[in-house]
This record gives structure tokens, C-alpha cells and sequence, in this order.
């Protein structure tokens, strides 16, 4: 077989993908499928100087989408010089554009948005999309096309409306995609990537994501400098991963607090405190500020004014105890990638759905500086993670519980007495749903207490009490979410231990809406 030019070279070259970010929302989703590869790479900013790009010595170049066009005034454009590293380059929608318009292809301006599916045909053989089947469906977002491939360039796919939708140099090692390849709607996305890590980049599998751990404890280790992190737990799965990973890192000098704020579940503080003792060997402090946020909450009925609440008195409480750690200087969070997009979502737009108050506010006011080291990863990778540092399958596979806890599960106001049927219920509900071996396969099953009373009828009695609804739903990281169609079984079960075991309630309902137009939290 013929080598092609630079294959030599790429033999001797690294395992590791740069993507050179454009502000696509779907970059962090690019470095996903890179890793699931067991590829090792990064995200660097497009503004970042050839050098350093040359000095991470990639093995691979991939150049993300992003919201611009190439004709934007201040659009982020990188000097073609960039073609000049002789490794594979893969440009992905707006990153396909840049490739074109710089090597003196034509992208013409459009007013009008290609968004959602599209019927890819091959129309020339490429190694990049060897195996996609001459038809099939791809994801589109773009606005500019391409109208002519530079020189030395052939069109390898076309869909009805975009004519120049996959392109490639094979001799420069160039390939473009007007679609995303990194979204599952793409129905042959997965094998274009391997296609182009494995075949035309040669690169081998030598990272996992368990390597990932390793390299945020160095990371920690070499920030803090012999100084002390402080780190809120909170009895889920993210902000324990990152403690662990802090606490390899520098052991000690890692203080852990835990704030009681009363709208946790039955028992929780007693369960997790043991677990982050006895079974991580955690540095913890558990705060008993339950009467502080109920006295603050009292009357309180909307919700986002409960949730600003929470948020701030949370705020006050962890200030004060983390004052009393002596030199701390820095916070350790454990923020996932889709909270960064939600928190940016939710403070950035006009339109506010709920205000999530976990990602932001704490460092400044105290003025730590942040450590996250799980910021570029999503729950589920964040899960095999915490498996692989011997985190217990109890933590790694909780579902994930609200920051503001139970006062959103209880429509209106709260108090002790709505809080302990709250708690009641919900102990029902999860040893049903753990029971019925649905717990790690759906996204969170709980029940919502509403304090609206109707009529029952029991032991020939006439009852007047409260509602609770069920919510179960599956999903994949919270943004969407569809209900569990559940078992009638299952419902009866639960709706009559619920009626018998917890006093106050005479009634259960199914809660059958997805997300959107509902949210999974009922406030
Ligand atoms: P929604 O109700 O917005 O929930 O569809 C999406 C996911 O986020 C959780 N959630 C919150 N988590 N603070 C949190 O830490 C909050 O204020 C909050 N509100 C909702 C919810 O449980 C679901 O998993």
C-alpha cells in the first residue's frame, strides 16, 4: 500500500487530540467521544499561539463548531499557518468553514439557519466516512456554507440543501464536516471519529479514563502549593468524587464541611457522615444549621425566592465555618460540564427557569481560588471515576438530589411537620424503586408533597388530607427528561404503603409530563 506523506512521521507522533475550540456548545462533547476512544486530549482556546499548540506535540488536530461566520466582525479566525503542522486535521462545521476560507475556498453568508437532520449521501469513497453506508442521517446547525472545497480538496458528501457537507485533502491530511459528527443524531458519528483517530491519525489507545484521576491529583497537588483547600460535601456523587481526588492530592490539608440545612432526607446526615469517615477516610465537619434556613423559610411560598433563600444562607453558614480553617486559600467544587452550560444558561439569559445555585458565589465572597477537576466531565464519566477510586456503589450510584433539597419537593411553604411526611414518603418510594431494580437505571424517582387536601374514604372514616405525587424520570444528564412509564404494579405498591405508612396523606398521583414543557422538579 502507498503511505501517504506524512504517515511516517505520524508513526513517531504522539496519542494526543487537540481541539482548537471556536465556542461550539458540543466542544466538550467532541473531547467526550475522543476519550470514550481512549484517546487523551484537551480543549485549547482558538486564540492560543501556534507555539503552545506545537509544544503539546498533538498527534491530532480537530477544530471545533462554534455560533460565528467566517465574515463576523471579530469572528475567531487562527492563522492558516496552523495547516503547516504536518498531523491530521478534522474541522467540524464552523471549523470546516475556517479550513475553507482560509486555503481560498468559498463560503458564501447565509441568513438562514440549517438546524436538525439531514440525509447525508456519499458521493465519493473517503477513508473518513468508510463504513457510514451511502445514505444516512447527520446533524446539522450551521448557517454559512461552503459553495466551493479549496484547491486540491474533493467533496466527498452532500445532503439536499448543502452541497459541500464533507470534504477532504487526504494528501495535506485535511477532512471537513459540515455536521457534527460528536451528536448522537448522527447516526454514523461514532465510526467517523474512530475512522479518523484510528485510520487516518494512526493513534493508539493508551489513555482510560481512570488516568484521568491520576492527572487532577498531580494537578492539585502542584496548585495548592503545601496550602489548604476547603471543600463543601454534600452527600452526591460529584462533590464526593472531588473530594477524594483533593484528598489523594494533598490528604491533610483538605477540610471537608457538610451543612445540615434541614431539607435533607431521612437519616442522610447520619449515612453519608459514615460513609465519608469511615469508608474515605474524609477530613469532615457536619454543620447543624437546620433551625437557621426552617426560621429563614418560614412562610416563604414561591420558589425562587425559597431557592435564593437556601442560597444564600447557605452562602453565610460555610463562610463562617470556613473561617475558622486557618490559610485555606482555595475551594474545592465538584461542578460537571453540563452545570457549567446550565449555570451560563440560567444566569446568562434574560429568561430565567430556575436559579441552580450550586456553581458560583461561594469563591468570591470568600476568596478562595476555585479547584474543579471535574468541570470538562459529564455524571456518567464522572460515576466510573469515582467506581475506580474505590468510592462505594451506595455514593457512585445515587440519583442526584437537589441543592435546595426537600423545600422545592413541597409545593408553598414549608415546615417541620410537611418536611417529616416528605420524608416519610420519599423513604416509601426509594426502597420500592430500589426494590423493582429501577434505582441506577432511571435518572430520579421521588415524591413531591402537595398541600392541597381531598377526600378519602378510610376504615369507614371520612378523611380530608394532602396529595403527594410521584415524579420518576429518565434522562441523560437532567436537561431533558421523559417520565418512567412505571409499572402498574409498582405504582399500586407504592401509592398504598404511602396511603398506610405515611399519616397525612390519603391520596397518590403520577406525575405523567417530560422535560420540557414541565421541569423534573415541581418548583
Ligand atoms: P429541573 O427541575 O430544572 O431539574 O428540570 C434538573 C435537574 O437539576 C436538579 N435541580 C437542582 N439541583 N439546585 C440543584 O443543585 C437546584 O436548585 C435544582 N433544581 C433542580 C433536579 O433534581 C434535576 O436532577
Amino acid at each position: 500500500m502507498n503511505k501517504e506523506p506524512f504517515h511516517e512521521k505520524i508513526e513517531e507522533m504522539s496519542s494526543r487530540v487537540l481541539i482548537l475550540d471556536f465556542g461550539s456548545q458540543y466542544t466538550q462533547l467532541i473531547a467526550r467521544k475522543i476519550r470514550e476512544n481512549k484517546i487523551y486530549c484537551e480543549i485549547y482556546p482558538y486564540k492560543t499561539p501556534l507555539k503552545k499548540i506545537e509544544d503539546f506535540n498533538p498527534g491530532a488536530i480537530i477544530l471545533s463548531g462554534g455560533p460565528s461566520s467566517v465574515y463576523d466582525k471579530g469572528a475567531p479566525l487562527v492563522s492558516k499557518e496552523i495547516f503547516d503542522i504536518k498531523v491530521p486535521f478534522l474541522g467540524i462545521c464552523y471549523g470546516m468553514q475556517f479550513m475553507a476560507y482560509s486555503l481560498s475556498g468559498r463560503v458564501e453568508p447565509s441568513n438562514n439557519r440549517e438546524y436538525g437532520h439531514s440525509e447525508l449521501e456519499i458521493i465519493k469513497e473517503s477513508r473518513l466516512l468508510k463504513g457510514c453506508g451511502r445514505k444516512s442521517l447527520v446533524w446539522m446547525s450551521h448557517g454559512d456554507t461552503i459553495v466551493n472545497a479549496p484547491q486540491g480538496f474533493v467533496v466527498t458528501g452532500s445532503t439536499s440543501s448543502c452541497a459541500v457537507s464533507a470534504f477532504e485533502n487526504p494528501k495535506r491530511m485535511l477532512y471537513g464536516l459540515q455536521f457534527h459528527p460528536e451528536v448522537a443524531h448522527t447516526e454514523c458519528g461514532k465510526t467517523i471519529l474512530k475512522n479518523f483517530l484510528f485510520e487516518i491519525a494512526s493513534l493508539k489507545k493508551k489513555w482510560e479514563l481512570k488516568d484521568f484521576a491520576v492527572e487532577k491529583t498531580l494537578e492539585i497537588r502542584g496548585v495548592t502549593h503545601g496550602k489548604k483547600a476547603i471543600c463543601a460535601l454534600s452527600g452526591g456523587v460529584d462533590s464526593t468524587v472531588a473530594a477524594v481526588i483533593a484528598n489523594r492530592a494533598i490528604g491533610p490539608r483538605l477540610k471537608c464541611i457538610f451543612v445540615d440545612n434541614g431539607l435533607l432526607r431521612e437519616n442522610e446526615k447520619a449515612t453519608v457522615m459514615k460513609f465519608y469517615r469511615e469508608n474515605l477516610k474524609l477530613n469532615v465537619r457536619a454543620v447543624n444549621a437546620s433551625s437557621i434556613f426552617l426560621k429563614a423559610l418560614k412562610g416563604v411560598e414561591d420558589p425562587e425566592k425559597k431557592r435564593k433563600i437556601i442560597g444564600r444562607i447557605f452562602i453565610e453558614v460555610f463562610e463562617s465555618e470556613a473561617k475558622k480553617i486557618k490559610d485555606a486559600a482555595f475551594l474545592v467544587q465538584g461542578t460537571l460540564y453540563p452545570d457549567v452550560i446550565e449555570s451560563v444558561k440560567v444566569f446568562g439569559s434574560s429568561s430565567v427557569i430556575k436559579s441552580h445555585h450550586n456553581v458560583g458565589g461561594l469563591p468570591k465572597k470568600l476568596g478562595l481560588k476555585l479547584i474543579e477537576p471535574l468541570r470538562e466531565l459529564f455524571k456518567d464519566e464522572v460515576r466510573v471515576i469515582g467506581k475506580n477510586l474505590g468510592i462505594p456503589e451506595e455514593i457512585i450510584n445515587r440519583q442526584p438530589f437537589p441543592g435546595p433539597g426537600l423545600a422545592i419537593r413541597i409545593i408553598g411553604d414549608i415546615d417541620l411537620k410537611k418536611l417529616n411526611i416528605l420524608r416519610k414518603a420519599d423513604r416509601v418510594v426509594t426502597s420500592e424503586i430500589k426494590k423493582s431494580g429501577l434505582y441506577n437505571k432511571i435518572w430520579q424517582a421521588f415524591p413531591v408533597l402537595i398541600p392541597v387536601k381531598t377526600v378519602g374514604v378510610m376504615g369507614d372514616k371520612r378523611s380530608y388530607e394532602s396529595v403527594i405525587a410521584l415524579r420518576a424520570v429518565t434522562s441523560a444528564d437532567g436537561m431533558t427528561a421523559d417520565f418512567v412509564k412505571l409499572d402498574y404494579d409498582i405504582l399500586r405498591i407504592i401509592s398504598s404503603r404511602i396511603i398506610s405508612e405515611v399519616k397525612g396523606i390519603n391520596r397518590v398521583v403520577y406525575d405523567i409530563t417530560s422535560k420540557p414543557p414541565s421541569t423534573i422538579e415541581w418548583e
